[in-house]
């Protein structure tokens, strides 16, 4: 040994020849000129990194050790450095997760047990929460949506209310139709009845050779069988007009025809039997009636009927008239006369079939079938008019309606219109 840093060493002379680096040194300098070593351990038995070189004109080596934890010190020390800093990171990382699992985890656990809530069917639930983040953000949508559903399910409340009642009420109308449809059949069955006995009555008294019948019993009869013909023949008429408009399929041919040529025909048809009762008939339209569009037919019939009623209840003497003008828009005709009058109590019920009243003073009821102003009214409504009463009992009545001047469509039943 020819130097060390402890000079003691040197002075001791101290021979390293068996220390394992420098036979390798010494073996080496024969092919190499340098070399190193790791593993060896110097005089001291301290673990130690050698390199050597070969002089080889001397034909020395120097050799060269260092101790490994010297060496390796700095290395060690950032290594430490390193891992001191990881553990402070990792220790840092893990509180941070720890930290926002919290702020996540507890909102998040309010919102859903929110939409628990509301899932179960509580929709006035609302997620109170104030993070100031995604969460308040979804938090405030969700409750946006569930409002949104509060509404529509209340609305759909409503609706489902509202259309059971509407079911309701078509209900109660379908039973009323059916009670109405019954008690007509029974009216009508009544009615067929009386005319149907005397015309098999007067007919059986024919039949009989055993009865004797004069020559004016024979007329009686033979006028009561004629009458009840007719009476049946138009009972049934009336009540095949009534299914047709009630069935929608009443035909109207609607065209522009003048109201005064429509009155002054039914005037000359009724002249005969208001001559029979020395009743004193008028007509009087207003020259501001421009042809109008309706079914001839049909308005002949209307004004048939209220004239035949006038005539038929207005005592002997008595007088009748129909006066017609426009008014709001509309032509409005009124048959009138001064007989009984309908009581106020009558006045809606008159307008429905088979309804009578006896109400000629001797309470006798009048021929007829009960079934004229009923289809007066329908008719009329097909035009797009109205029809109804005005009387005061014991001063006559008045019975009037309107038709619009201007095609309209009516309420029900088909139309057809020429040039109108
Ligand atoms: N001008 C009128 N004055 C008083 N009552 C009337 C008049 N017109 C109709 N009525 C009453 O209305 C009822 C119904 O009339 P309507 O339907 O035409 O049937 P009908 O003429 O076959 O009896 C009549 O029976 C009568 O009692
Ligand atoms: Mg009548």
């Amino acid at each position: 040994l020819i130097a060390h840093p402890e000079i003691s060493f040197v002075l001791q002379h101290r021979n390293i020849v068996d220390q394992e680096q420098v036979r390798a040194a010494v073996a080496l300098r024969l092919d190499r000129t340098t070399g190193s070593i790791e593993t060896a351990r110097n005089f001291e038995g301290q673990k130690v990194i050698s390199s050597f070189a070969a002089v080889p004109r001397l034909g020395w080596a120097v050799l060269v050790e260092r101790p490994i934890e010297e060496a390796y010190e700095a290395v060690y020390g950032s290594v430490l450095r390193m891992s001191l800093l990881l553990l402070v990171g990792l220790g840092m990382a893990l509180f941070a997760s720890f930290f926002v699992a919290r702020r996540i985890m507890g909102p998040l656990r309010l919102l859903g047990q929110g939409v628990e809530r509301i899932g179960k069917g509580d929709l006035t639930y609302r997620v109170k929460l104030e993070t100031a983040d995604e969460i308040e953000a979804l938090a405030q949508e969700f409750n946006k949506m569930a409002a949104a559903l509060q509404e529509a399910y209340g609305g759909l409340e409503e609706k489902v209310a509202a259309r059971t009642r509407e079911l309701a009420l078509a209900n109660q109308k379908l039973d009323e139709a059916s009670r109405h449809k019954s008690m007509f059949l029974a009216s009508m069955s009544h009615e067929l009845r009386t005319p149907l006995n005397a015309i098999i009555g007067f007919s059986e008294v024919f039949l009989d050779p055993s009865l004797k019948v004069t020559e004016q019993q024979r007329k009686q009869f033979l006028t009561d069988i004629f009458n009840s013909g007719k009476h049946l023949l138009k009972l049934v008429n009336e009540v095949l007009d009534l299914s047709k408009v009630e069935a929608g399929r009443m035909d109207l041919h609607i065209q522009a025809a003048s109201l005064q040529e429509t009155l002054d025909a039914a005037q000359r048809t009724m002249r005969p039997l208001a001559a029979k009762k020395n009743i004193d008939m008028r007509v009087a339209v207003g020259a501001e009636i421009a042809p109008l569009p309706m079914d001839v037919a049909r308005i002949r019939q209307v004004l048939l009927n209220l004239l035949g009623n006038a005539i038929k209840i207005t005592p002997d003497g008595g007088s009748v008239w129909v006066r017609a003008n426009r008014e709001n828009g509309q032509a409005r005709i009124e048959v009138g006369d001064t007989g009984p009058g309908v009581p106020k109590e009558d006045c809606q019920r008159i307008f429905l079939e088979f309804q009578r009243l006896g109400n000629q003073g001797n309470g006798h009821k009048p021929e007829g079938t009960g079934l004229g102003l009923a289809l007066a009214r329908k008719f009329v409504e097909l035009h797009g008019g109205k029809l109804w009463v005005e009387s005061e009992l014991g001063n006559g009545s008045r019975f009037i309606f309107t038709l619009p001047i201007h095609a309209a469509d009516g309420s029900g039943g088909r139309v057809s219109r020429d040039e109108v």
